[in-house]
């Protein structure tokens, strides 16, 4: 028998058969995603993503707002960020550029270079702009996903930790030990896996940004003084 395809608000036929798509779908369906403004985020990020990326985004408010449960943090937040954490990442570079200099979001030269960077501060004004979220925890949340900075709330810690253990992930060194570690501590995991991100990054001669070092001397002071 025919594997019944699962549909949402907002997603068309083609996009609703893909298969990163299918899985995200299956972990909303037992646990739908809350917020009410939901269907229209996920229509526009359907519009405006690749399939995997959006897919990758499902999961990542699904996983967020597990996370959020697990260690006592405010979970519509958590899926907020989740969910549109990413909502800039497929702008090509010069787009990004743009929007980041005309609003004087940064003038950090490194994050300006690169989209791999910058989508996350420019995300955070779009996601104000075009999706209408406009609480600080959550855009702050989206503005440091992918590099952390010392001194990041839990919440911050919590989408930037889901963003790397969401369920689709591909598998990469260390994965499941963090997905275990983060049932337990936040600290813990992020540190695991901003470690990671460092080691492979600097592996292949690739640029790290400062703040992700710093943000794992943080997290090694604050754990140790914890001690
Ligand atoms: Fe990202
Ligand atoms: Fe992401």
């Amino acid at each position: 028998m025919a594997k019944q395809v699962m549909s949402f608000p907002g997603i068309d036929a083609d996009l609703a058969c893909n298969k990163q798509v299918q899985e995200a779908l299956s972990l909303l369906e037992s646990e739908p995603l809350h917020d009410p403004r939901a269907p229209r985020w996920v229509g526009k990020l359907a519009a405006s993503l690749k399939p995997g990326r959006f897919a990758h985004s499902l999961s990542v408010a699904w996983m967020s707002r597990r996370l959020a449960h697990v260690h006592g943090l405010d979970p519509l937040k958590a899926e907020q960020a989740g969910l549109l954490h990413d909502c800039a990442k497929c702008l090509p570079l010069d787009e990004m550029q743009r929007i980041a200099v005309d609003h004087s979001l940064t003038d950090d030269p490194e994050l300006l270079a690169s989209g791999a960077l910058l989508h996350s501060v420019v995300g955070s004004w779009v996601a104000r702009e075009d999706y209408g979220m406009t609480d600080p925890d959550v855009l702050e949340a989206i503005s440091y996903h992918n590099t952390g900075y010392p001194g990041m709330t839990r919440l911050d810690m919590c989408v930037c930790l889901s963003d790397s253990i969401e369920p689709l992930r591909e598998a990469y060194p260390r994965l499941e030990q963090i997905r275990a570690l983060a049932e337990t501590s936040l600290e813990r995991a992020l540190l695991l896996s901003l470690e990671g991100t460092a080691d492979f990054v600097t592996s292949r001669g690739k640029f790290l940004h400062p703040r992700t070092q710093n943000t794992i001397a943080w997290l090694k002071r604050s754990l140790s003084e914890a001690r």
